[in-house]
């Protein structure tokens, strides 16, 4: 049996990690990774690689950026001849990015069968991107690894059928659950004891210059009450820069390795972000999470995590970042099977239905 990974941008690397993993165990199962390299700076994709003891690709397509169009296209384009070349008998494809839903075309054009880790998830918002790629990816894919309850829901309600769903669990928590201890011994030098973390790249948040400037002036704001350590995504750095604001106050860092930022939210007194896996990974830590949006995918963080959906109200948010700092911060469960084995059930499965 021949399996092809196809992972790109940063989500990507912590999810593909402990599935590679579990699969290497299954001495007749041969594996290809593939890097789509929508993400190639080095520390957004090499740096997760090593920390996450990962082999290196076995190929890199090298598309780099560009338009949403042109870069879906240009993944296509670059990855049908490596298909038709290694001719793999699934192909396994993490989250929501472009490169996810652009393997997805490719492969089910070829016949190959394809599997979703990370299926199911919508927040029902088609302005949003990723919300696009999880449909059509779902709806082109023969195996679906769900992370919880809700992701079987909305796949039967699109009708997909029932035994093509799986409810694996969340393979991003078997990543963080492996490399926990190692966090734990991670200090850095020169930051506050008691800090708000904040990851800030959705296009609706930072593309448009009135939202981005709602966002960071909140961010000054919540710097007066607590000191804002904020890692910069590439997308939003550009973005600051185009519209010259001045946040000279916060901690400003460059985005940061796996370990290092896992460090960092372990210890922070609060979350603030925009992004998926983050509202996850806070629930698992048991850290309140502030999420800068309207609508989340992943539901159960705020049903049974941390999370709280604060959009773009700066009340809001300023309220909640009151309780956190009167220690009444949202507490939270572990959501069921976000227990370290996603990555070993979905070898299991595999070896089951697809005779490995
Ligand atoms: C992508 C995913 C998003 C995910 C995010 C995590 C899609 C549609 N979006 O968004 O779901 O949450 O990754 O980071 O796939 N850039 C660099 N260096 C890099 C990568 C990007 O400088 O290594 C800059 C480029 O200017 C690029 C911009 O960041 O144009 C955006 O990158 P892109 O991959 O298009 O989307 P993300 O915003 O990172």
């Amino acid at each position: 049996m021949h399996i092809l990974h196809v992972v790109g941008a940063r989500p990507n690397f912590m999810k593909a990690a402990p599935v590679c993993r579990a699969l290497a165990e299954r001495l007749a199962v041969r594996q290809t990774l593939v890097h789509t390299g929508q993400h190639y700076d080095a520390n957004m994709s090499e740096v997760f690689f090593s920390q996450l003891r990962m082999p290196a690709p076995d190929v890199n397509l090298e598309v780099g950026s560009g338009s949403h169009a042109q870069q879906t296209a240009e993944i296509m384009r670059r990855f049908e001849p490596v298909v038709l070349e290694t001719k793999p008998d699934l192909v396994l494809v993490y989250g929501d990015v472009n490169s996810t839903v652009a393997a997805a075309l490719v492969c089910s054009k070829l016949l190959i069968r394809v599997g979703h880790v990370e299926a199911g998830l919508r927040s029902f918002d088609r302005t949003m991107p990723e919300e696009i790629n999880r449909l059509v990816t779902d709806r082109l894919s023969d195996l679906l690894f769900t992370p919880s309850e809700d992701g079987d829901t909305n796949l039967e309600h699109e009708g997909v059928p029932t035994e093509n769903i799986h409810r694996v669990g969340n393979v991003m928590i078997d990543s963080l659950i492996q490399l926990l201890p190692v966090a734990a011994q991670c200090s850095r030098d020169g930051l506050p004891d008691r800090y708000a973390l904040v990851t800030i790249h959705r296009p609706s948040n930072v593309d448009d210059s009135e939202s981005l400037k709602g966002v960071l002036e909140s961010l000054l704001q919540v710097n007066e009450q607590l000191p804002v350590v904020f890692p910069v995504h590439p997308r939003t750095r550009q973005r600051i820069a185009d519209f010259g604001t001045h946040l000279e106050k916060l901690y400003l860092l460059e985005p940061l390795p796996y370990i290092e930022f896992l460090a960092l939210q372990r210890r922070a007194a609060v979350v603030i972000t925009d992004s998926g896996g983050i509202q996850e990974e806070t629930t698992y830590l048991g850290v309140p999470c502030l999420t800068i949006r309207d609508n989340t995918e992943r539901p159960v963080t705020v049903t049974v995590g941390t999370n709280i959906l604060v959009g773009q109200d700066r009340k809001k948010l300023m309220s909640e970042l009151g309780k956190v700092l009167s220690g009444k911060g949202k507490t939270g469960k572990v959501p069921p099977l976000w227990d370290g084995n996603a990555g070993d059930r979905i070898a299991e499965i595999l070896s089951r239905t697809a005779s490995i």
